[in-house]
């Protein structure tokens, strides 16, 4: 059994004991563990059947452990924290010793993170150690926004999640590296491209890999693969909603929309933001990905959103669990 808590001292004490306990952030819920506990580690790539090559995010309370964590750390990472945390800004830098080798898949770097869910900075400021979590979802699958959801995911095989609500954000931290005085996107996310560099400068978007589970050289963020976030009914990215759903009349079909309606009714449907917000339609992206998933229909289909701001964000997420389909 997953007991769903609100007791940041029973997660502590599952912790401090190398379990592993679902906890919530502001982007989507993880899975966390002790970051110096080989155990706790290991039981996380397990029961997220996680591959040992795709490393975890080191989540710290304060911004002192992030010299302990990491060395070298250039000026703008320091510009990018001071801006950004806590809040979804994952960064990559050079990695000390006391880092486990796990968490990295061996990369001599880490990604750490001061996340903003009040919840969770109550926890991290009462356990003696970070945590590490990767979002709470098997491999490839939807990443959860609310306990309830990892539970599900989970049952009897973690021993709690802490209730912190459904996540703010809805979409995972932008990953940020260094290369060479280079800031360099790894993974788009929560905090949209133009806020980057209206504090760095122009920065440069690291390639997408299209493969799904071989890691390919060079890949620096082994999140952007390119099957990800996907839902488990056929899900297709098409040019045209209503051509689509006349050329499949027998057929059992899910719209996916920014702000529009569907052209045709008795569709089942999910509007993000009928007011064309992007907070509003990242905060509701996966949840509705979700329930579509679970409407027993043939097809769920999209045409994304506006690609600008955190749309290019959602977008990047729907390119993953959508097929390209031309018409
Ligand atoms: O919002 C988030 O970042 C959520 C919450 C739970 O904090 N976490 C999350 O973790 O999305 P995960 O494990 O699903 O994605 C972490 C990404 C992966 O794509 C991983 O490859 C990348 O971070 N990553 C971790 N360490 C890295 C490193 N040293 N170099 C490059 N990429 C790294
Ligand atoms: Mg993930």
């Amino acid at each position: 059994m997953c007991s769903i808590i609100d007791d940041i001292e029973i997660a502590a004490d599952w912790l401090c004991k190398d379990e592993i306990v679902g906890i919530p952030t502001e982007t989507v819920y993880g899975l966390a563990g002790n970051m110096f506990s080989e155990q706790a580690v290991n039981k996380i790539f397990t029961v997220k059947q996680r591959p040992t090559f795709n490393p975890l995010i080191v989540h710290i309370a304060k911004g002192e452990a992030l010299s302990r964590l990491a060395h070298s750390i250039p000026t703008q990472a320091y510009q990018l924290a001071e801006a950004f945390w806590p809040g979804p800004l994952t960064l990559i830098l050079p990695k000390n010793p006391s880092v486990l080798p796990l968490i990295t898949a061996n990369k001599p770097t880490v990604a750490v993170r001061m996340p903003a869910h009040s919840l969770l900075q109550n926890l991290l400021n009462i356990l003696p150690f970070p945590l590490v979590a990767p979002s709470a979802n098997p491999f490839t699958r939807i990443s959860p926004t609310s306990a309830g959801q990892v539970a599900q995911y989970f049952d009897g095989q973690i021993p709690a999640v802490l209730e912190g609500g459904n996540c703010e954000k809805g979409i995972e931290s932008t990953i940020v590296g260094f290369e060479q005085g280079q800031v360099v996107i790894y993974r788009l996310g929560a905090i949209p491209v133009e806020k980057i560099e209206s504090i760095v400068g122009k920065v440069s978007i690291a390639q997408l890999s299209k493969s799904v589970h071989i890691p390919q050289e060079g890949l620096m963020a082994p999140g952007m693969f390119y099957k990800h976030y996907a839902p488990t009914t056929t899900a297709l990215w098409v040019d045209n909603l209503q051509a689509f759903i006349e050329a499949h009349p027998h057929k059992r079909i899910g719209v996916l929309s920014f702000q529009e309606t569907a052209p045709i009714t008795g569709i089942t449907q999910e509007v993000l933001s009928a007011m064309g917000n992007f907070d509003e339609a990242s905060h509701r992206l996966y949840a509705a990905l979700d329930r579509l998933d679970k409407a027993q229909l043939d097809y769920i289909i999209t045409t994304g959103v506006p690609d600008q701001q955190l749309g290019r964000s959602i977008n990047d997420r729907l390119s993953r669990a959508f097929k390209r389909q031309h018409q």
